[in-house]
């Protein structure tokens, strides 16, 4: 992340997919419900997704400008985010840049 919280450790949810046939059947929910503690417990801070706000709020993603977060996408309310721990977006400010994996084109 730049500026102010350089130190934070944020991890990106992506991508979330269930094949068509499989959907609407809890599988996104587990993976994402499993991942959120999995990650608490590696020492990420908080969790940033880009996403349909409807879905991932019933995580308690929120949107991440509340917490003083930008992205480099220019997404609004798509760009959300969810602490893992209780203040570890107090003193959050910046732009939040994804590694350049994000990056690449699709072939
Ligand atoms: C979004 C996705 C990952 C959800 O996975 P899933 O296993 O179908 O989801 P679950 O079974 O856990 O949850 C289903 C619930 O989420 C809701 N939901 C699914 N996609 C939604 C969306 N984009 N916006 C709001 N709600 C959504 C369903 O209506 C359903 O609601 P209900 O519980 O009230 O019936 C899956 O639909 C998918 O792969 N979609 C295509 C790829 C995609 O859009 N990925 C997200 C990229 S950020």
């Amino acid at each position: 992340m730049e500026n102010r919280g350089e130190n934070l450790k944020l991890a990106g949810l992506a991508p979330v997919g269930v094949l068509p046939e499989n959907q609407n059947e809890g599988v996104g929910s587990l993976l994402i419900q499993y991942g959120l503690p999995e990650c608490r417990d590696a020492g990420i801070d908080a969790v940033v997704v880009l996403g349909d706000p409807g879905y991932y709020s019933r995580f308690g993603f929120e949107r991440a400008s509340e917490y003083g977060l930008g992205n480099e996408y220019g997404a609004d309310e798509g760009f959300m985010v969810k602490p893992l721990t209780e203040g570890a977006l107090d003193d959050a400010d910046g732009i939040v840049t994804y590694q350049p994996e994000f990056q690449q084109d699709e072939e």
